[in-house]
């Protein structure tokens, strides 16, 4: 195929924009798959993904249109993620394609992330192809929200094709439209080779997948390739496209998206946007990568039954391998044992990590609460990065912290403006601007990610009824007024638990966290303190009264059945348990304790 007749475009969209439903569709249309093998949607492939209806992982398809120029076209889709957590992966799909296929909800508008994204594109110097999806549904305003596009996002609108994605509706316009207006991409199929790493991962058959853009030169079944950042060499055993089912072919092309097996071994090898050259006639440079992803929320992984360790590492070591954006390195807890400390792109990020563990890799895990990453300037002179409240040495040696801030752009209807600004200001919020697109405010926020990385999204989601939309990106560090606050259990301190807060707010977590343990903390034989701690100087203190009850007592002795099951389920509630000098604490208290409300 001639590269005039090759488009690569990804999608873009606000959450439930119907960005995956319009993929299923011209999918369809373009005959790649039969209306039988159409079950559901077909790019949401995780089984994750599919219960929540999220799009985690960019994936891609390639897609034969016959346009009605008469020509035949290869169009290559790369679906992206549309979580805040995830603006790294559309990154990397956008660094693959020459344009974007805008998705707006007609009967929604414009929202944060459909700005953020755009900006994004815009900066991968992308053509911008609008459409105005479920026009089906009675509430939609296409011509209020082709306003709104041209207004807000300052693209031309006129002619964004109005679909349904649902109904299918003028698809057919949309393929139309990719063909028309994306460029197509450009290279030297003679050139030597640089294609670019969009994304790898391992499959359980197949070992290491990666998927490739090809820039320049050509790349074919049985090439020797070399990874240009890491020098590592390999023999491609297959190249092939997707289809969406993996299809071998005999090469890959300038402009081609595909994919490499090549019987790779180690992780570590695939660096997401490296450079794919030739062993033999390398290319003189590699290609631009993009920004590697860093964690901005670390907690500490923990194997509940500590005989788990090793194989909670080889489960860590293969999802790396599929979400490059996730990080891990070993840490030891006094109160939990041997486990890891892991970096997130956010808190759906851990969520949907720790969550795949126990599915996926059938692991029982203890998680610690969420930190950010602090700066910490000691009086020596020394900077080092604090991904641990655990590891804060004591204050009078540090000079003074650093905390990141975010700037948010949160888009809300006029009447939730004001329970907005006031949950903006409690988390210490510095309000740059405040702006309004018809009857919707949009206010841009510094705050600071700590303040953030528990629940502000939840908290704005309850606030407003759903209705907010929510984008941020890291925007430096400052110097704070920050205090590690230490929880303990009987006097014994439990590392586990300690976390990092400013001076402020000290007291009132403190409080706040003691009461809470002292729900979660089933009573025992004896009183337990609680207290939480700046230092020496407890802040917060709260009492379990002893009890002294047999769980099987109501039993009577009678049904020796029901005796035996309920031993069975406490055995099993005891695996969930942790021993803190003679305290032992569930579980679920860790991750329940720090949440605020
Ligand atoms: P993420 O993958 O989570 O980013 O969401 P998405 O943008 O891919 O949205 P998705 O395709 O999952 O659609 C969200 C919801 O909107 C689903 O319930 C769809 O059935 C619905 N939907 C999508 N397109 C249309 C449409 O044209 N009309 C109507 N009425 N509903 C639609």
């Amino acid at each position: 195929t001639p590269l005039s007749q090759i488009r690569n475009f990804s999608i873009i969209a606000h959450i439930d924009h119907g960005k995956s439903t319009l993929a299923d569709r011209l999918i369809e249309a373009c005959g790649a798959l039969t209306a039988r093998e159409m079950k559901g949607q077909v790019l949401d492939s995780m089984e994750l993904e599919q219960e929540r209806g999220i799009t985690i992982k960019a994936q891609t398809v390639r897609l034969t249109y016959p346009a009605k120029d008469g020509k035949t076209y290869i169009l290559n889709l790369m679906d992206t993620p549309g979580h805040v957590d995830f603006a790294y992966e559309v990154s990397r799909s956008l660094a693959a394609c020459e344009g974007s296929l805008l998705v707006v909800d007609a009967s929604q508008g414009v929202e944060a992330q459909t700005l953020a994204n755009v900006y994004q594109a815009i900066d991968a110097n992308h053509e911008i192809v609008p459409v105005l999806n479920k026009v089906d549904l009675p509430a939609a305003e296409p011509e209020k929200t082709r306003q709104q596009i041209e207004e807000v996002v300052g693209i031309p609108a006129d002619e964004a094709v109005e679909i349904s994605a649902k109904t299918g509706l003028n698809i057919e316009g949309v393929l139309e439209a990719l063909v028309r207006d994306l460029p197509p991409p450009e290279g030297d199929p003679q050139a030597p080779l640089q294609a670019l790493l969009v994304d790898s991962w391992y499959d359980s058959y197949l070992g290491v997948i990666i998927l490739v853009r090809i820039k320049e030169g050509t790349l074919r079944t049985g090439d020797k390739i070399r990874m240009m950042e890491t020098g590592a060499t390999y023999n491609v055993d297959q190249v092939g496209v997707f289809q969406p089912k993996m299809t071998p072919v005999k090469a890959l092309g300038p402009g081609e998206i595909g994919y490499i097996n090549a019987a790779i071994k180690a992780v570590a090898d695939c660096n997401v946007g490296d450079t794919i050259t030739h062993d033999q006639r390398p290319a003189p440079a590699p290609l631009p990568g993009f920004k590697p992803s860093i964690p901005v929320v670390w907690c500490g992984l923990f194997p509940v039954d500590a005989d788990d360790f090793e194989k909670l590492r080889d489960s860590l070591g293969k999802l790396r391998l599929n979400d490059a954006s996730f990080h891990f390195e070993m840490e030891t807890s006094a109160a939990l044992g041997f486990g890891f400390r892991c970096g997130f792109l956010g808190l759906l990020h851990l969520e949907i990590i720790q969550e795949r563990l126990s599915r996926e890799f059938n692991l029982d895990l203890i998680a610690t609460a969420p930190s950010v990453v602090y700066k910490l300037y000691r009086t020596d002179g020394s900077m080092e990065e604090l991904h641990n409240p655990a590891d804060m040495p004591d204050l009078s040696l540090v000079e003074r912290i650093e905390e990141p801030w975010i700037k948010a752009s949160i888009m809300v209807p006029d009447e939730y403006l004001g329970a907005v600004l006031t949950l903006c200001s409690e988390r210490r919020g510095v309000q740059l601007d405040l702006t309004y697109v018809g009857n919707r405010a949009m206010a841009v926020y510094r705050l600071p990610l700590n303040e953030v990385v528990f629940d502000f999204y939840d908290r704005l989601k309850s606030l407003t009824r759903g209705y907010a939309s929510f984008d941020y990106q890291m925007d430096g560090y400052e110097e704070s007024d920050l205090v590690r606050i230490s929880i303990l259990v009987n006097h014994e301190p439990v590392d586990a638990l300690s976390f990092v807060a400013h001076r402020s707010a000290a007291d009132a977590r403190g409080r706040a966290i003691c009461a809470k343990l002292k729900e979660l903390i089933p009573r025992q034989l004896f009183k337990i303190a609680i207290q939480a701690a700046i230092g020496s100087k407890v802040i917060a203190r709260e009492t379990i009264g002893a009890l002294s009850k047999d769980v099987t007592a109501k039993c009577y002795g009678g049904d020796i059945s029901r005796k035996r099951k309920l031993l069975e389920k406490q055995k099993e509630g005891k695996k969930r348990m942790r021993q803190f000098g003679k305290v032992e604490i569930p579980q679920s208290a860790f991750l329940a304790a720090l949440k605020m409300d």
